[in-house]
């Protein structure tokens, strides 16, 4: 009945000429005396770069292109020093995920130094002052960092990728315009497209879920089904613009009840494995859906009709979505299936030791037997 929110970034959901339009009249919001731009080199090659900068015009500017794709701890670290000493005003993100969220976790980083940059991994929430103000325009639709407090990196010392997690590190505007999506390659709408979906899934199945999150998680999740499969088509700009939609709503329910075990079992796969952050999250998701099994009927119950499955009881029907899920992914989709040896499986299991404290918000609390049935059934 009772609850907290904090959704401090202004949305812009437009068509570009409208947004740029808005872009025009907040920029005498921003102290444009020296920003440092972090580009996508798709968005320099489409020109989205271009237009956003001559909009703002800024007197002085740094530019931070070739960034990782798979961002480590070393690299935040490298580009923390190369900013840290040029006084920099405000931050435009323009790219996929992994480019928001460099520049977000720059942003505050440059506010709240830190001797060891490690100790941002384990802070969660601890971080006194605002970030610098930033404005991000994303370019893939499934990440939706433009409106959360989270920022994932490859981490070492964890040996797993690893958010850093403040509500000081919000965009101040997000500027979400739906066409910027439609260069993605259809893999890239494929892979954010799911991301987007287990941000909608495990929110909604998260013990910190509630109505307005349930909302959003819910809506999100029906555009995903009607959407996800058009989506790989780039010339359908409607399946396009409606999973910026459902990414959007992914990003509001993450950042108001959390994501679950699937993001966690993902990001350690991602660490050792060179594979899309969506991909790790599809091979995982039937598996822990299974694994939740009777614990999430009354929230997946809402699927029945959807499905015509309304005459399974509890346990067959979680079975049922999963199975679901599995043929969506590997049959519809073509996600490419991969298989984890026992080696493998030891070093996944290894890196989940001493990270219990995530689990404490899951609808049913994994065993280590539970996760190693989980990665052997992928
Ligand atoms: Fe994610």
């Amino acid at each position: 009945m009772f609850f907290d929110m904090y959704l401090p970034t202004k949305i812009v959901f437009r068509r570009e000429k409208e947004a740029l339009d808005i872009l025009k009249k907040e920029r005498d919001n921003f102290n444009l005396s020296k920003v440092a731009f972090f580009v996508s080199n798709s968005s320099k090659k489409y020109g989205y770069f271009e237009k956003i900068f001559k909009i703002l015009n800024p007197q002085k500017y740094v530019i931070l292109d070739n960034l990782p794709v798979e961002p480590t701890e070393k690299d935040l670290e490298d580009i923390f020093q190369k900013l840290k000493d040029e006084n920099i005003s405000l931050i435009v993100a323009i790219g996929g995920g992994s480019v928001l969220d460099t520049a977000k976790a720059i942003g505050i980083l440059l506010r709240n130094p830190l001797k060891d940059i490690k100790k941002a991994f384990i802070y969660i929430d601890k971080f006194k002052n605002e970030a610098v103000d930033m404005i991000a325009v994303p370019t893939t639709a499934g990440s939706s960092s433009e409106v959360t407090p989270y920022s994932v990196f490859k981490v070492e010392a964890l040996k797993s990728k690893s958010p850093i997690v403040s509500r000081k590190g919000f965009y101040k505007l997000a500027l979400v315009i739906p066409e910027y999506t439609y260069t993605m390659p259809p893999k890239v709408a494929l892979y954010s497209g799911i991301d987007a979906f287990s941000h909608l899934i495990e929110s909604y199945l998260s013990l910190r879920s509630f109505e307005i999150s349930e909302f959003f998680s819910i809506f999100g999740m029906k555009i995903f089904f009607e959407n996800i499969s058009k989506t790989l088509n780039n010339a359908n700009t409607l399946a396009r613009d409606n999973m910026v939609k459902a990414s959007l709503y992914g990003g509001i329910s993450i950042t108001l009840a959390g994501a679950g075990l699937m993001h966690i079992l993902g990001h350690i796969i991602g660490y050792y494995k060179n594979l899309p952050h969506g991909h790790t999250l599809a091979l995982v998701m039937p598996e822990v859906i299974r694994f939740y099994g009777t614990s999430v009927y009354n929230k997946l119950k809402i699927f029945e009709d959807l499905l015509g499955k309304r005459n399974l009881n509890p346990l067959e029907f979680v079975n049922y979505f999963s199975d679901f899920l599995k043929e969506l992914f590997y049959k519809d989709l073509q996600v490419e299936k991969v298989k984890f040896s026992k080696e493998d499986i030891k070093l996944f299991i290894n890196s989940l030791k001493g990270k219990e404290k995530l689990f404490s918000k899951l609808p049913k609390i994994p065993k280590e037997e539970d996760i190693i049935k989980i990665y052997e059934n992928v």
